[in-house]
């Protein structure tokens, strides 16, 4: 009997590490640049907008969880120019400002390095 729940409590263990470890994975990474064109490129803070909105579909509504996809969706047409920066980045940045809450950047330099 001994035996038989050490084995559970084993399995359990690995099964909890395994749970963690892909959870860990499918947040992505806590910062990465964006391409902004001709402006230059845009640190993206992803961990803090995580952790400050609490959900994903902010963001993952308009585009899915993956690097570059931004871009390539600009080059197939399902994404017009700039639409994710003003429909999504600075319409919520604008919209927490209105409600009197910590917003982040609405100008360019403060988003674009060019
Ligand atoms: C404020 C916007 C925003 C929110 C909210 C957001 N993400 Fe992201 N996420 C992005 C952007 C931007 C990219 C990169 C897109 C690109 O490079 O074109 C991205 C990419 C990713 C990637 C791929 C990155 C990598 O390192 O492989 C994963 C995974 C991901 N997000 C998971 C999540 C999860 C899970 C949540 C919710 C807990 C979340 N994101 C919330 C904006 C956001
Ligand atoms: C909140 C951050 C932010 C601010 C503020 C911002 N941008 Fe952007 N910009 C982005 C992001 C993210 C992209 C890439 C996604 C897109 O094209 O929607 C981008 C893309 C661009 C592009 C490239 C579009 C393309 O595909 O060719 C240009 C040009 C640009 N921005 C100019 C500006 C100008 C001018 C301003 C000020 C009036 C500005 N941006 C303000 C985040 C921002
Ligand atoms: C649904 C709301 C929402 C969306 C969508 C959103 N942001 Fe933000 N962003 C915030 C809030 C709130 C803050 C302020 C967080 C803080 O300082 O605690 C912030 C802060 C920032 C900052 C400043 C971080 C710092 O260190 O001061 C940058 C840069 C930024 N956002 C870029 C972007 C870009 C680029 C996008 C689009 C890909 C985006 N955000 C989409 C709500 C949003």
């Amino acid at each position: 009997m001994k035996i038989v729940k050490i084995v559970i409590m084993g399995l359990a263990m690995v099964v909890s590490i395994a749970v963690i470890g892909v959870t860990a994975n499918t947040m992505g990474a806590d910062k990465f640049a964006l391409d902004g064109g001709g402006k230059g490129e845009i640190d993206f803070p992803h961990k803090l907008h995580q952790e400050t909105l609490g959900d994903c579909k902010a963001c993952h509504d308009v585009f899915p969880k993956e690097l570059g996809v931004i871009k390539k969706m600009k080059t197939q047409k399902t994404l017009k120019r700039k639409q994710v920066m003003n429909d999504t980045c600075i319409a919520c940045h604008k919209a927490y400002k209105a409600e009197g809450k910590k917003f982040g950047p609405i100008r360019c330099n403060e988003c674009h390095k060019r």
